[in-house]
This record gives C-alpha cells, sequence and structure tokens, in this order.
C-alpha cells in the first residue's frame, strides 16, 4: 500500500509519497521564505495553495502511481499555523473525494516521531524534536505520546533564525549559526535555561544579542549560542532517557540537521549506552513523507475521518491523539 503526505504547518509545503516499507518513494517540497522578517502566515498561506497542485504533479509523475491505487491521503491536522494548516488540509480534502480514497489526519509532532523510529528500527525511542516552531522531549505511555519537557518560550531554530537575521543572514538562520561556529574560537558566557525538563530560549536571545552590541564577532557568538542551546536540549533528553531508562534516542525537527547538535547528543548518549538515530536531512525538516508515514500507520488502526470532520486543529496536543497503532491488546489506554 502507498500513502500520499501532504505537510503545510508553517514554511514548508510539501508532499511525499511511502510505501508499507518505509520507502520514499516521491517527495517534492517547497518553502516560503519571507522577504524580510519573520513569517507571515496568510503569505505563507497563500505560497502554500499555489505550489501545491505543481508539487502534487511532481510526485505521482516521479513515482508513477496510479492515484486510484494509493491507500489514503494523509495530512498534517496540527499543531501549526491555522492558515497554512488549512491551505494543506483543503488539497487533501480534494484529492481524496476526486480519487475516491479515505483521508487520514495526522499529527505533525507525532509524524516526526514515527519517521525516525522507523527508519531507525528502534521499537521504543525518546525523541528530540527541535525545529523552528517547537522544541520538545517526547515518548510514548499508555496510548499517546506525551511531552516530557519543552520550551517554555520560543523553539530553538526560531531564536537562531532571529539572531541570525540580526547577523545578516537570509532565512533560515540555522544553517548560517553553524556555518559561522565553525569559525568560532571563543565560548562567551550566556544564559543557561533549563527548568526541570523545560528549556527557554529568549533570555539567550536578549544576552546574545547584547554580546554582538559589544562588539563580539558573529563566528564567536554563533559558536557560543550553539553550545550553549544544543548542552540544554543534551541536558533534558539526557533526564528523559533516565527517568525512562530508556536506551534509544531519535532526533527530529530541522535543528535536527545541524552536526555540532548531533555530535553532543551522541556523545552524551554514547556515555549512557544509548543509541541515537537522526533521519537524513530531508527528512528531519518538515517534509510530506513523514506525513505520509504516520498517515499509513494511522490507517491501519482506524484512523480515518469524514471530509465533514476533517477540520484542521492549530493548538492540537501531541498528548491529545490517541497512538492506536502503538497500542498493544494487553495495555491500558489513558484517557491523558
Ligand atoms: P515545526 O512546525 O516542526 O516547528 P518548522 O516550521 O520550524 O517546523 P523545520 O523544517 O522542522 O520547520 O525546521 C526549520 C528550522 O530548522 C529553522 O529554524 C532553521 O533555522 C533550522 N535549521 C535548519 N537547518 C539547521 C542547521 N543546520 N543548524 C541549525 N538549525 C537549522
Ligand atoms: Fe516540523
Amino acid at each position: 500500500m502507498r500513502v500520499l503526505g501532504i505537510e503545510s504547518t508553517a514554511h514548508t509545503a510539501s508532499v511525499g509519497i511511502v510505501d508499507e516499507g518505509t520507502q520514499v518513494v516521491a517527495a517534492a517540497t517547497d518553502m516560503y521564505k519571507p522577504v524580510q522578517g519573520g513569517i507571515h502566515p496568510r503569505e505563507a498561506a497563500n505560497h502554500h495553495a499555489e505550489l501545491f497542485p505543481e508539487l502534487v504533479e511532481r510526485v505521482l509523475s516521479q513515482s508513477g502511481v496510479d492515484p486510484e491505487s494509493l491507500g489514503a491521503i494523509a495530512f498534517s491536522q496540527g499543531p501549526g499555523l491555522g492558515p497554512c494548516l488549512r491551505a494543506g488540509a483543503t488539497v487533501a480534502r480534494m484529492l481524496a473525494l476526486t480519487w475516491g480514497r479515505p483521508l487520514v489526519p495526522v499529527n505533525h509532532c507525532v509524524a516526526h516521531l514515527e519517521i525516525a523510529r522507523a527508519l531507525s528500527g528502534f521499537e521504543d525511542p525518546v525523541l528530540l524534536y527541535a525545529s523552528g516552531g517547537n522544541t520538545q522531549v517526547v515518548a510514548y505511555a499508555h496510548g499517546r505520546y506525551r511531552v516530557l519537557g519543552e520550551t517554555l518560550d520560543i523553539g530553538v531554530g526560531n531564536f537562531l533564525d532571529k539572531l541570525a537575521l540580526g547577523m545578516g543572514s537570509t532565512f533560515p538562520g540555522g544553517p548560517w549559526i553553524e556555518k559561522w561556529a565553525r569559525e568560532g574560537k571563543t565560548v562567551h558566557d550566556l544564559p543557561y535555561s533549563v527548568h526541570g525538563m523545560d528549556v527557554s530560549f529568549s533570555g539567550l536571545l536578549t544576552a546574545a544579542k547584547a554580546l554582538q552590541t559589544k562588539g563580539v564577532g558573529k563566528e564567536d557568538l554563533s559558536l557560543s549560542v550553539e553550545s550553549h542551546a544544543y548542552a540544554m536540549l543534551c541536558e533534558v533528553a539526557e533526564r528523559a532517557l533516565a527517568h525512562l531508562g530508556s536506551k534509544e534516542l531519535v532526533l527530529g525537527g530541522g535543528v535536527a540537521c545541524n552536526q555540532r547538535l548531533r555530535r553532543m547528543v551522541e556523545e552524551m548518549a554514547h556515555a549512557r549506552g544509548v543509541r541515537v538515530f537522526a533521519p537524513p536531512p530531508s527528512l528531519c525538516v518538515d517534509n510530506g513523507a513523514m506525513i505520509a508515514w504516520t498517515g499509513l500507520l494511522s490507517d491501519r488502526s482506524g484512523g480515518r475521518v469524514e471530509v465533514a470532520r476533517s477540520e484542521v486543529l492549530p493548538r492540537q496536543r501531541t498528548d491529545q491523539v490517541e497512538a492506536r497503532w502503538r497500542v498493544r491488546t494487553t495495555e491500558h489506554v489513558s484517557e491523558g
């Protein structure tokens, strides 16, 4: 069975087709890049609505799949920006109706975890999910994925993007910070904000901007922020592993493309005897294939919805969604 997935939670419009063996049969992606400043939800949604017909065409011609043979059409239901989510859901509904295929809503955060879990071959990993809009540590318990810790303010990627923009980058800024950090020599002191299982980045942003004003160059500043921010992520991921007694960790989200973060996480995991897996960059960033794959899992366990009940949920929480495909028959499902 093959499933087509539509992703449109924020900047990225993406369509992917996967098969039952997690093979990405076809993928097409286009990112909205604001001319200036941060994301404008309506503009991003218009970008997605304009691009989706072409992206769908591309995956169909790449794969040679007969659309009427698809097992299902999956789409990102939330969390995300309302206008962007609606642009994707509208396309998904239209395709489902045109081709007579079932429609399956997917939680975006769960999809980051499921694609990494499938590719890693791990049974029950903890996910460190580090993207622009989200920063969370997620694990499965009693029928649902649970957020064990998260950012109290902005996502780590947004933090990097904002800082980089002020140092002359284009969007997205994370890869610029990574490039500058490689040339850095000195790590300057910055706030280290870990609160139990949670992290926060706004104080770090303010302090980093102040260092920039004082004349610290972008190379040292980038090295300093990467060292602090990624150490914070390693700490909360490690605490989750320790509490759960877990020996498996996966990474997801655009910031998981970062080589320094990957190295730091690997060092921490190695010291604890934990196995780590990070998907290839194309499957760390937002992508339609992860939505298709999670849609495939969900469809097998009754996840279809009628078009009339396929509303988007911009504030959908990870633990509001039943992960029915993970539930063993002997397991108690909590109301969460
Ligand atoms: P979500 O809806 O999951 O929050 P998103 O819209 O932020 O997703 P992603 O594609 O998951 O989209 O992540 C984009 C973020 O990843 C941006 O903030 C970008 O700067 C960051 N990023 C991408 N590559 C790197 C890198 N090499 N190093 C650091 N950050 C990176
Ligand atoms: Fe994402």
